[in-house]
């Protein structure tokens, strides 16, 4: 089974997805996680975000295993490191030089201590237009910019990092932006995605919600 969870930043997909490849017994895949390596690779070799060549070449040579290595840098989930993937993640070539590895984990996905999982949930930003078109269910799961980062913001100062909540809703702003305007890929929802706007819910009532979506959907299968 593929779930694909797509849409903007702070919009609750990360807890769901987990929570989805824990009750389902699915191997989960961050997409972020590919932008944001190669941002803080970026930053590891001095270079400056807007060289797209240099952008492209680190993610042409990115792995799985070096990503989870970047992924214990301290910007990783930092501002500078959203700012950087952000900013990479909008380059056609670093988009196109990172989908392989995307695609190939839908064909072995595997759990984090590396056993095989029979399938995955992903999440991102074109899961489910790009990376999966194939996949069985999709999701585009969003709120408003307010809340979203509400929910950043709680979440850096739980982390002790300094920020404040307006430069937290301006962030959100302008990525919100830079992800829907792009040229390559932009942030929409799949012409057969479930919308779920969570502004108003609690992470248990989207589970909730999301498991009925997928049951009905297994049942229908079944049916066939
Ligand atoms: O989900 P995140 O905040 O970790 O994502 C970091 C950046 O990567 C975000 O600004 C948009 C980009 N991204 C993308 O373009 N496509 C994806 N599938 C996932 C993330």
């Amino acid at each position: 089974m593929i779930i694909t969870i797509d849409g903007p930043a702070a919009a609750g997909k990360g807890t769901l997805a987990a929570a989805l490849a824990d009750k389902y017994k699915l191997a989960y895949f961050d997409t972020g996680m590919v932008y944001r390596a190669v941002g803080v690779e970026m930053i590891e070799n001095s270079r400056d975000v807007s060289d797209e060549a240099a952008a492209a070449d680190l993610a042409r040579k990115l792995t799985f295993q070096k990503m989870m290595k970047l992924s214990e840098h301290p910007e990783f989930r930092g501002p500078l490191g959203g700012k950087n993937a952000s900013v990479v993640s909008s380059y056609p070539s670093v988009r196109a030089a990172l989908l392989k590895m995307q695609r190939d984990f839908a064909q072995s996905p595997v759990f984090k201590d590396g056993s095989p999982a029979r399938g995955v949930v992903y999440d991102g930003r074109d899961t489910g237009t790009v990376v999966c078109p194939s996949a069985d269910i999709k999701l585009f799961v969003t709120a408003s910019p307010e809340v979203r980062a509400e929910r950043r913001f709680k979440e850096f100062r739980e982390k002790g990092i300094d920020i404040s909540y307006e430069n937290v809703l301006a962030d959100i702003k302008s990525r919100d932006e830079r992800d829907s305007q792009r040229a390559s890929a932009p942030l929409k929802p799949a012409p057969d995605a479930v919308i779920i706007d969570t502004s108003a819910l609690f992470a248990n009532d989207v589970m909730e919600k999301v498991c009925r979506i997928i049951e009905a959907k297994i049942k229908k299968s079944l049916e066939k």
